[in-house]
């Protein structure tokens, strides 16, 4: 088995490069699309103080666990944890976490590919032709070629920038994305706070409702957008950290990259909630609300064509910048292990990811009999990642970084050394994240 790490390998060009691609990664569908409805269908303001919660004492301590273990490496998941702890089976995460990404961005793709085709839509205006919105992305989906080449054209996007590298390739694509995202989210947010009656959805996301924190279905929720929305437990820091100079405070980067992630969703939900309740709509509509109510909502808005098409273009960039990082996983495994060139592991990597997200794609026509109960096959991919498989990545990273490595060890190679952060830290991995998320488990599937 080739474990050596010779291979001369790339660096990010500069910190803040780094960062750029770090919160392009976190950044993505999972604040837009997935936070205003996860947080619509889980009562707004309640789901987001646990949200916020989980995302300062497990979410941050994970992301520093994952960028110290890659940095510390230099290598992808499989070795870097082998690199760690080599007498122990550890680098089983890195290998479940490398499989993982083949069905996360599988998924992914595909509404990616969908936030696509509204962004044409709405720039070519055959959007407007229609102001039933339930019908248009009915008929869209469930048609059984068109979603797919949507997909296939966001994944061979994915692929040509991955293909270029970490500094040429997705450093660069981030570099330009990022700023523009971070614009076009501030306007939107803005907009939607003029709008009348914008208040109530300012009550709705800011004003919490006591009664709804004895739901456990509103915690498990929580922790699984935590998860989601920073993409942890699927060792992705851990990759693009092991194109980390040693010289740069882990500590410092990783509180950057959260506060950013978590400021872009925070805008995401101003942009959407005000304006969803300043037109009287629920924003309680599953996983259709950004396909289905905000196209209809922007059709009555003043100025709602320019908004639509800055909105999908929105999605389509946040979800290209976190395609890029998600493919980097396996593509740095399998240029280890196979010693082919980046271009051909990429186009490779590509093409299985796209197969294995076309029954998600087809969920809503040839793979309708595939469901589960009420869930499509996206739905269940979905779920299975964000509620079951990044948790259970993300904790047993913390249990590694918290227990496995050694305190000392945890502390030198994160860079916390003595201090009282370092320890609080520890306490967070060992303690406050497996057993929150152990008590959410049991509460929300045994009762
Ligand atoms: N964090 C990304 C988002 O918010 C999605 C993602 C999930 C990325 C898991 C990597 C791993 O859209």
């Amino acid at each position: 088995m080739n474990s050596t790490n010779d291979q001369k390998r790339e660096q990010w060009a500069s910190r803040s490069g780094f960062l750029l691609a770090s919160i392009g990664s976190a950044a993505g569908l999972g604040n837009i699309w997935r936070f205003s409805y996860v947080a619509g269908e889980n009562g707004g303001a309640t789901f987001l103080v646990i949200y916020l919660l989980c995302i300062l004492f497990i979410g941050l301590p994970i992301v520093i666990a994952e960028i110290s273990i890659g940095r510390n490496a230099q290598g992808d998941a499989v070795l870097a944890f082998r690199h760690a702890d080599p007498d122990h089976p550890w680098y089983i995460v890195g290998g479940v976490a490398v499989l993982g990404c083949f069905i996360i961005l599988g998924f992914y793709g595909v509404v990616a590919g969908w936030s696509l085709k509204y962004f044409v839509s709405a720039l070519s205006g055959h959007l407007w032709a229609t102001s039933d919105y339930n019908n248009f992305f009915s008929g869209f989906i469930s048609q059984p070629l068109e979603p797919v080449i949507w997909q296939a054209v966001m994944m061979t996007a994915t692929v040509t920038v991955v293909a270029g590298g970490i500094q040429k390739g997705i450093e660069t694509v981030n570099r330009i994305l990022m700023p523009i995202l971070a614009l076009i989210v501030f306007i939107l947010a803005i907009y939607s706070l003029t709008l009348d009656g914008a208040g109530k959805g300012l009550t709705f996301l800011f004003r919490p409702d006591w009664n709804a924190f004895s739901k456990p279905s509103v915690y498990i929720a929580a922790i699984g957008q935590a998860f989601f929305s920073l993409g942890i437990g699927m060792t992705i820091f851990l990759t693009y950290g092991a194109y980390l100079p040693k010289t740069f405070s882990i500590p410092g980067i990783a509180s950057t990259i959260v506060v950013g992630d978590t400021l872009l969703a925070l805008l995401a939900g101003l942009a959407i909630f005000p304006a969803v309740f300043s037109f009287g709509l629920s924003p309680a509509q599953g996983p259709e609300l950004a396909f289905i109510t905000l196209p209809g909502l922007f059709q009555l808005m003043p100025g709602g064509n320019l908004i639509a098409v800055l909105f999908f273009g929105l999605l389509v960039g946040a979800a290209l910048t976190s395609m890029l990082s998600i493919l980097e996983v396996p593509v740095a495994y399998f240029i280890r292990k196979t010693g082919q060139s980046r271009r051909t592991v990429t186009t490779s990597l590509g093409l299985v990811i796209f197969v294995v997200g076309i029954p998600a794609s087809l969920g809503y026509s040839v793979f309708k009999p595939a469901g589960i109960g009420e869930r499509n096959i996206l739905e269940i991919y979905d779920y299975t990642i964000s509620n079951l498989l990044l948790p259970l990545g993300g904790i047993a990273t913390a249990l590694f970084a918290g227990w496995g490595w050694g305190k000392a060890q945890a502390l030198a190679k994160s860079g916390f050394h003595e201090g009282l952060a370092g320890q609080v830290w520890l306490f967070c991995l060992r303690f406050i994240g497996p057993i929150f998320i152990a008590l959410a488990f049991f509460s929300a599937y045994l009762f």
